[in-house]
């Protein structure tokens, strides 16, 4: 770690390919050919990081793709990624981001409200195409997850509300106009989650959706998705039950599910993003400067923070450290773990234990794959970091650092 913060400087993000590597496996074998209810294929969610090089690893890795942006489809384009294996999300796409994604032959499209089922419907007539959909329910699911995590609610954002019957109307008028090629239906409950029970209520609420249409229309979902979300272990939570245990639940649902089914049980779509690369993401910060306080307060302040790293002071989500060149002495102060910007909350962590540390010594925080970087801001304009992707061979830059030119380039000359 010295000699990579050397080379690359500080702050610095690193990958470990093997543990994604690792995590695409895990899924693949717990929802694997043995895997009998029905087949499943992963889509990795991009938002939680990406990058051209990580989107070419989940394309070796026989993964799809979920954008939520123009952004994240140029990048999916960049790395040329199959376009027919993204799906586009969001709650709000523009009418240019529409166009962009059928011009690039995205796979589906995920509709989130009225407002976008209309768009689209025009712009495939005026495009004379029949772009493939999926409609995102809100399933009126509770999670046990962060309030801002929570997506499956009543009064959640995102998707058709199922109660109301807004979400059976859309399914129904897409299949009336017959603009649209109605691929299937999409929900996302929450993501942090620790239980299976919001998949297993999402994937019934689903079909049973779709059961109901079918006796109206006989139109059968050839895929339903109950999102991602699937948590890791963090320090507050160290029980993380594993994503094989996710897979024997659905499949639980799903066979029991199976006889009062019309027709066979529709591909099944899962998006996991966190679970694929929070624990192959390493923070590296090299301290600046200490402050022991009379308030009783030890600092400690790393020259990143909230700018890259924004989640203790958005979710109150709890990091652990470690100073790499001090790992096999003992604990010997406590101290606050703070960034670099002129805010008090930007607190990485507000309390731990760390061996006797000065000026100059490296920090690193685990754990810090996902969320982090895709959340950085320029704020206080400080330069974004560099993030790199190593294995036993190489090493592969997949974000230069980004320079003060980088900065002074969005302001008119
Ligand atoms: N699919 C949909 C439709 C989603 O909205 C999300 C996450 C995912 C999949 C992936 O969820 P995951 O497997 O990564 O939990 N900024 C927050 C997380 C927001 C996630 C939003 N949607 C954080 O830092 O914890």
């Amino acid at each position: 770690m010295s000699e990579l913060a050397h080379l690359y400087d500080t702050p610095l993000y690193i990958f470990d390919r093997a543990t994604i590597i690792n995590a695409c496996t895990r899924y693949r074998q717990a929802f694997s050919t043995d895997y009998t209810a029905s087949a499943v294929r992963i889509l990795y969610a991009s938002k939680a990081y990406i990058s051209p090089v990580l989107a070419q690893l989940c394309m070796e890795q026989d993964l799809g793709l979920d954008v939520v942006s123009g952004g994240e489809l140029q990048v999916a384009r960049h790395a040329s990624f199959p376009m027919e294996r993204v799906s586009f999300h969001g709650n709000n796409k523009s009418e240019a981001e529409l166009r962009m994604a059928l011009k690039m032959g995205v796979g589906r499209i995920v509709l989130d409200n009225w407002s976008e089922l209309e768009r689209l419907t025009r712009i495939a007539q005026e495009t004379a195409t029949r772009p493939a959909v999926l409609v995102r329910v809100a399933p009126d699911i509770d999670t046990d997850t962060h309030k801002y995590l929570q997506t499956g609610h009543a009064a959640a954002k995102f998707g058709f509300p199922l109660v109301s019957g807004d979400a059976r109307a859309a399914l129904l008028r897409i299949l009336q106009d017959d603009q649209l090629d109605l691929a299937g239906i999409h929900a996302h409950s929450g993501t942090l989650l620790r239980e299976t029970r919001p998949y297993e209520e999402c994937v019934e609420r689903l079909l049973s959706l779709a059961c109901e249409v079918y006796q109206e229309t006989r139109w059968w979902p050839e895929e339903i998705s109950p999102g991602g979300g699937w948590g890791i272990e963090t320090v507050d939570a160290l029980q993380m039950p594993s994503i094989a245990l996710l897979a024997q639940a659905l499949q639980r649902t799903v066979e029991a599910l199976q006889p009062k089914l019309p027709a066979p049980m529709p591909t099944l779509i899962l998006e996991p993003g966190r679970s694929i690369v929070a624990r192959a993401g390493l923070a590296v910060y090299r301290i600046g400067a200490t402050k022991a306080t009379p308030g009783g307060v030890n600092y400690i302040f790393v020259d990143g923070g909230m700018g890259d790293n924004i989640r203790p002071a958005l979710y109150g989500s709890q990091y652990t450290a470690l100073a790499p060149e001090h790992l096999l002495e003992p604990a010997a102060q406590t101290y606050c773990l703070s960034g670099r910007y002129c805010e008090s909350g930007d607190m990485l962590i507000e309390q731990i234990d760390l061996p006797e540390l000065q000026e100059g010594d490296l920090i690193c925080l685990p754990t810090a794959g996902a969320y982090s970087l895709p959340m950085a801001s320029n704020y206080n304009l400080v330069p974004r970091p560099a993030v790199i992707i190593v294995d036993e061979k190489r090493i592969e830059i997949m974000e230069r650092r980004e320079t003060y030119t980088d900065i002074l380039r969005r302001y008119p000359a």
